[in-house]
């Protein structure tokens, strides 16, 4: 990997925004700017064994026509995301020489610092974070795990086992609305990992100028996002447009990754999104990624295909590690990892 600049030390000297940053093609004029255009609500309290039907109906929609939704009533107790987002905000107030105890080691993408670069042309996006593998534990390299603040690591170790949880149960209920027996689904998902990306995007002068997080789909089965502060900066691409995602506070966001859609044979949609940056405000998200276990197969599901026999696979299989091999070595643009 090649060494980037720290947005947040650059974002608060008073410099211009080096070209590096600035996108000449950024799509602002393509922003839905209409309230009642959102992604759906599902309200979990609802999704009971046998009495869920319109609610379950509503989040086979949600996964089929958006690939995005935010969810109520999950069950997470608010003291477990209120802990996290605190200790997020705190980890990023350190001076940089403290953070960069947590800095990212050569051509790997956990720790502290930048993400996705390949080439010293590259565009690159108007942030910073730490990404830290959280499942399996025996994985955690405790390394990345920030000391400070002290309550940090007991508060993502709550974080990272209640979202699993969440987790499970969102994929039961899709794999209901599949047509299939849930362990069909859950089964590649056990033991499965987890990724925690904690986000910060300084403010921009030029923030219409600038991307937070470059256009992509997220790689992975099912992402559950946290908004830490109340500044918007999520936008989704839904019929050619960019719609604002406005969090509900306490809700999470959640959307489909590749993995999902693959394993679907493409019912359900794993949508472009990107970050925008704010002029004035920092902005700060907490993005949970829930990835099968490295030895599932990830393809079309047989019983998905046997099911319809005239269906036939808009898929290829590969193995998670292959799998995984390959989205390492793309850079973070566009939707180009789902082969068809
Ligand atoms: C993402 O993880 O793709 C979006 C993060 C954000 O909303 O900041
Ligand atoms: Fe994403």
């Amino acid at each position: 990997s090649l060494a980037v600049a720290n947005v947040q030390r650059m974002a608060s000297s008073l410099k211009e925004v080096p070209n590096r940053y600035i996108r000449p093609e950024l799509e602002v004029d393509r922003v839905v700017n209409d309230e009642h255009v959102s992604i759906p609500v599902i309200d979990m309290s609802k999704l009971v064994d046998g009495y869920g039907g319109d609610e379950l109906a509503k989040l086979h929609s949600a996964c089929r026509d958006w690939g995005f939704f935010q969810v109520i009533n999950h069950g997470v107790a608010e003291e477990v995301i209120l802990n996290m987002k605190d200790d997020v905000q705190e980890f990023f107030r350190q001076p940089l020489q403290l953070k960069m105890e947590c800095a990212q080691l050569p051509n790997d993408l956990e720790g502290y610092g930048q993400a996705f670069v390949v080439s010293e042309e590259q565009k690159l996006d108007w942030g910073d974070m730490l990404f830290i593998l959280t499942r399996p534990i025996e994985g955690r390299k405790m390394r990345f795990w920030p000391k400070v603040p002290s309550s940090f690591r007991a508060t993502l170790d709550k974080y990272s086992s209640e979202l699993e949880k969440l987790s499970v149960i969102l994929l039961s209920s899709m794999a209901r609305n599949l047509g299939l027996d849930p362990d069909e689904l859950l089964s590649s998902f056990k033991e499965g990992s987890q990724s925690i990306r904690m986000n910060y995007y300084p403010p921009c002068k030029q923030a219409s100028k600038v991307t937070g997080l470059s256009p992509h789909s997220d790689a992975g089965g099912l992402t559950l996002l946290t908004q830490v502060n109340q500044v918007q900066g999520l936008q989704i691409k839904k019929d050619g447009k960019w719609v604002p995602v406005d969090p509900i506070p306490g809700a999470f966001i959640v959307n489909i990754g590749d993995i999902i859609e693959i394993m679907s044979n493409g019912e359900y949609k794993s949508i472009e999104h990107r970050a925008v940056v704010n002029p004035e405000k920092e902005r700060l998200s907490i993005a949970a990624f829930h990835n099968t276990n490295f030895n599932a197969m990830i393809g079309p599901l047989p019983a998905i295909i046997s099911k319809d026999q005239k269906q036939a696979p808009n898929y290829k299989t590969v193995s998670a590690i292959d799998y995984i091999k390959l989205v390492v070595s793309c850079k973070l643009d566009g939707k180009g990892l789902v082969d068809q």
